[in-house]
């Protein structure tokens, strides 16, 4: 049998950054990357998320912070950080040897805040931003941004000022309609949009008869919300000409190619890393492999494909 000479793409674009392959990591589950050097190439990444970043750093919420549940886990983290200028002298210098992108997660607890972590990554080997207005476990910051239309307009408009490689802003289930949002986002100047965050959830101690998460409410994420990530990035990517990050309960290179077909540019594993560290790079293989067997040239042709029975 004559061998396929064919060569297949799986590179995309989000924004200004051009990605040797759809898989990221999303943030918060993947550390500040370095962590997991050990289980994975990190250069067979398309990009690396790391955990959210702001002006200071910040301890997070008591313990206990996570759960598992039935189909996924509970986190009530509290946005845990080093701090932007240690994140720039500790582990920048560390993570700028890797071929791979580096997408900093930042946020906030006022809109100057937000703008001034973005004005202190711009001149740093950082690539892009992803501005996480959609965090549901801390008192300020996070949330309180994700349906606030004037914050997010003037959120961005001081971002794109002071910073202009890739803006990503990362959109919540929890408020609200997720497309109109998105639609406001690449209106006032995103270069991207990545969806979704998690879903508020909580979890009782029968025994004790308390919440059992100190902050009483957590994120719920994993198997459990990808077909709410799904439909979300499906509606989403039907309504913005932005590229849209599908996240949300991707286990395997199937789920990836699901979110991908439903309109996703790209990907974020989250909750997948604490049960295989190396599931990012495994659906970046997988998703190659599909493309070779089914004579796909590039993973573009994928992108928003679904049919309609
Ligand atoms: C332990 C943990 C920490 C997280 N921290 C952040 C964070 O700092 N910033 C952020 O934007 N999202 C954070 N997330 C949300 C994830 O990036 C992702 O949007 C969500 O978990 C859904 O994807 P998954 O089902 O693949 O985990 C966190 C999620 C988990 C489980």
């Amino acid at each position: 049998m004559k061998k396929s000479t064919m060569k297949t793409d799986t590179s995309v674009s989000i924004g200004k950054l051009n990605l040797k392959n759809p898989v990221m990591t999303a943030s918060g589950t993947f550390g500040y990357g370095l962590e997991f050097k050990d289980f994975l190439d990190l250069e067979a990444l398309g990009a690396i998320v790391v955990k959210g970043i702001a002006l200071e750093p910040v301890l997070g919420n008591r313990p206990q912070r996570i759960v598992e549940t039935a189909s996924g886990m509970l986190n009530a983290i509290g946005l845990q950080n080093i701090g932007v200028e240690k994140f720039l002298s500790d582990k920048m210098p560390l993570l700028a040897r890797y071929k791979t992108p580096v997408i900093a997660n930042i946020y906030g607890t006022d809109v100057k805040d937000y703008v001034a972590v973005a004005e202190r990554l711009a001149d740093s080997a950082v690539a892009g931003i992803e501005v996480n207005i959609s965090c549901p476990n801390v008192k300020k910051g996070g949330l309180q941004f994700a349906a606030d239309r004037k914050a997010i307009i003037k959120m961005l408009g001081g971002i794109k000022k002071v910073y202009k490689k890739t803006v990503i802003m990362k959109l919540s289930p929890n408020t609200g309609n997720i497309e109109d949002i998105a639609l406001l986002c690449e209106d006032y100047g995103a270069d991207a949009v990545s969806l979704i965050n998690t879903l508020v959830g909580m979890a009782v101690d029968l025994d004790k008869k308390t919440p059992v998460l100190s902050n009483i409410y957590g994120g719920l994420s994993g198997p459990a919300i990808k077909p709410v990530a799904l439909a979300m990035v499906h509606k989403t990517a039907k309504r913005v000409k932005i590229p849209v990050i599908g996240i949300g309960g991707i286990m395997n290179y199937r789920d990836a190619l699901e979110f991908i077909i439903a309109g996703a540019s790209a990907v974020q594993i989250g909750t997948a890393n604490f049960r295989d560290p190396a599931a990012p790079v495994k659906v970046a293989a997988g998703i190659k492999e599909y493309l070779e067997a089914n004579k796909i040239k590039s993973v573009k042709n994928l992108i928003k494909t679904l049919k309609y029975q």
